[in-house]
């Protein structure tokens, strides 16, 4: 059963805006004039290197960074005006999947999920059904008072996105989702992912340094009528594409944006290498 998403969006209008986004630490850039847009309902992967600032992008747009200049606009909402007690509520709205899936191991999966209401004091038979609900999504309602330790690492990657999903954020930012993962479990995880932006209409950034996810993302989308994930084909034209596109972080600065399709013919030397 799809988890509903909460529809204070207009489709077609950018979800997230990085306006000449700049921010370094020690003195080092670490980004450097990042602009670029995600419309309601699309995934933009961000590819990058190890150490590229793939995490500093997703917590600027979760408002966990600041900017040293430039705007974030989130759902409408410049994050770089907002004051701290703005920010926690807004961070309520959207979810995070953390790199490394960040379970707190001493607690049951159904507590690691539900962590966020207890916040919000919501009574204990709806905690158990928004739990129960999430966890289903993924696949892991079998799971509810095991404990993270008991789990394998694609599980608790689930139950991660589990834990983003309580509140039915319209945005969510996926952090390294399939990092230290098989191909068959990684598959399992873009699925989820494709269900939650083509059944939910959910806005995401997605970070990774696997190329195998920006063309899964890409050339893939979820049919709800089948329930399985179908092979999308470029028309004539070329414009048929899935609502995804890729950003590549090189340099501090965005080396590459558009298709993943343009990403393929590019003749440019360290796409080329990326590519290999
Ligand atoms: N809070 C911080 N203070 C100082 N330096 C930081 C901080 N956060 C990140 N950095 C630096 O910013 C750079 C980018 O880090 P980031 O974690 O965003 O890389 P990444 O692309 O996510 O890498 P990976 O693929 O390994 O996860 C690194 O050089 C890192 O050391
Ligand atoms: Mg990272």
């Amino acid at each position: 059963m799809p988890v509903p998403v909460t529809n204070e969006v207009v489709p077609g209008e950018p979800l997230i805006r990085f306006e000449n986004v700049s921010i370094g630490f020690d003195d080092v850039d670490v980004l450097r004039d990042i602009s670029f847009e995600v419309g309601a309902g699309e995934t933009t992967t961000i590819l990058g290197e190890s150490g590229s600032g793939k995490t500093v992008l997703l917590k600027l747009a979760a408002g966990l960074l600041r900017p040293n200049s430039g705007r974030v606009v989130i759902m409408g909402h410049d994050l770089v005006d907002m004051k701290e007690v703005e920010l926690l509520d807004f961070r309520r709205r959207i979810g995070f999947v953390f790199q490394e899936g960040a379970l707190f191991d001493s607690l049951s999966v159904a507590d690691n999920v539900s962590f966020r209401l207890h916040e919000e004091s919501v009574n204990a038979d709806e905690v158990e059904t928004r739990v129960r609900q999430s966890l289903r999504f993924v696949e892991m309602e079998h799971a509810y008072d095991k404990f993270p330790a008991e789990l394998s690492g694609g599980m608790r990657r689930r139950v991660s996105i589990a834990r983003a999903l309580i509140d039915q954020p319209p945005i969510v930012y996926y952090d390294s989702p399939t990092a230290g993962l098989d191909p068959v479990t990684s598959q399992t995880i873009i699925t989820l992912i494709l269900r939650l932006r083509d059944l939910n209409g959910v806005t995401s950034l997605l970070a990774t340094h696997r190329l195998q996810d920006a063309f899964g993302l890409a050339n893939f989308v979820f049919e709800p009528g089948i329930n399985r994930v179908v092979p999308i084909w470029e028309d004539a034209d070329g414009k048929h594409f899935a609502p995804t596109k890729v950003l590549v972080i090189r340099d501090a600065t965005i080396y590459f944006q558009g298709q993943t399709t343009d990403l393929l013919k590019s003749e440019d030397p360290y796409l080329r290498q990326f590519l290999a």
